[in-house]
């Protein structure tokens, strides 16, 4: 092997930097030539590429977003725009591509396997934390912990005005964030799309606490568990409790890395490399037991992680 590429796409999530950084920079070490494709698939399709030197990832350690830039590409889920890519691909000479992002990210890469015979191996880095075959995923850690400052910064006002917050955090379909914030923020009730939303339970519950000294409450909701302003209003009108609204959005998936979520980058880049040196063709990085790893790219789309719902309800139990 002597030329490979780098890609991030789908949602940039901070620690993107640092898995480019050590991607580059193993590469080189083991002397081979690196290209970064720019944002995301759409710069394959169009082959938008640059060379990657050591100095081209200087200072990015600690910046989140992504220096090579990203997007969610539609034109590469068409046969023309995949044929395209794959063209695009084989003209750079790369033997092996890592693809930098989350399961949007890897079904692209195994198509594009498929299509330009290329290795793929790919990166987990996404805040939802939803790749199968991984315990954790670069960004999750920052997105878990800028969600967590927000929440305590939000008790204040529910603790001091006695008022119920309804706090949205993202994970797409899935709670893993919602689950974890929840757990460290001490939330009261945790809302995850894994569990029916029950509308009465939570005002019966909020009614209990009421009943038992308790007059404020955080109830952190997934995205995906359903709509948050149908849950607020419906809070409001059952209990006539007094009821807000937070939707944190976006601030969760920038700003600067925590430590874990670029040592994690650096691992799974470095690992990413020694991948394709070894000669293989389609893996996903992972993490299991603290240990860096890998598993079969199309065996973890296939497969659905499951949240762990032993520690949803521990937080249920020690939240009361
Ligand atoms: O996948 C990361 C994520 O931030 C999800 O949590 C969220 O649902 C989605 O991306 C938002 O996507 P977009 O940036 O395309 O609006």
């Amino acid at each position: 092997m002597k030329k490979i590429g780098v890609v991030t796409a789908g949602g940039d999530a901070p620690g993107m930097n640092a898995a480019i950084r050590s991607v580059v920079r193993s590469a080189i070490h083991s002397h081979l030539e690196v290209v970064g494709f720019e944002r995301g698939y759409a710069g394959i399709v169009d082959g938008q590429v640059r060379p990657m030197g050591p100095r081209s990832v200087s200072g990015i350690i600690n910046l989140g977003g992504t220096i090579l830039k990203t997007s969610r590409c539609e034109e590469i889920k068409t046969p023309e725009g995949m044929e395209k890519a794959a063209e695009s691909l084989k003209d750079t000479g790369i033997e092996g591509l890592i693809t930098i992002g989350g399961d949007g990210t890897f079904r692209g890469a195994s198509e594009l396997r498929k299509a330009s015979g290329i290795s793929m191996i790919g990166v987990p880095a996404t805040i939802d934390n939803d790749v199968a075959g991984t315990e954790t995923t670069i960004g999750f850690d920052t997105a878990v912990n800028t969600a967590l400052s927000a929440i305590d910064k939000i008790r204040d006002t529910a603790t001091s005005q006695e008022r119920i917050f309804v706090v949205e955090v993202m994970g797409r379909t899935r709670g893993f964030l919602a689950l974890e914030v929840g757990l460290a923020g001490g939330a009261e009730i945790i809302l995850v799309p894994e569990i029916k939303l029950d509308l009465e339970g939570v005002c019966e519950g909020l009614e209990r606490d009421r009943k038992e000294g308790k007059v404020s409450e955080i109830i952190v909701m997934a995205e995906g568990a359903g709509n948050s302003t149908e849950v607020l209003n419906f809070i409001t009108q059952r209990t006539g409790f007094m009821a807000r609204l937070t939707v944190l959005g976006y601030i969760q998936r920038g700003g600067m890395p925590t430590a874990q979520s670029r040592i994690l980058a650096s691992e799974f880049g470095h690992h990413a490399v020694d991948l394709l040196l070894e000669g293989e063709k389609k893996r996903v990085v992972a993490v299991q037991r603290g240990r860096t790893t890998s598993v079969d790219l199309d065996d973890s789309l296939e497969k659905t992680k499951k949240l762990d719902l032993k520690r949803l309800k521990l937080a249920e139990i020690i939240s009361h």
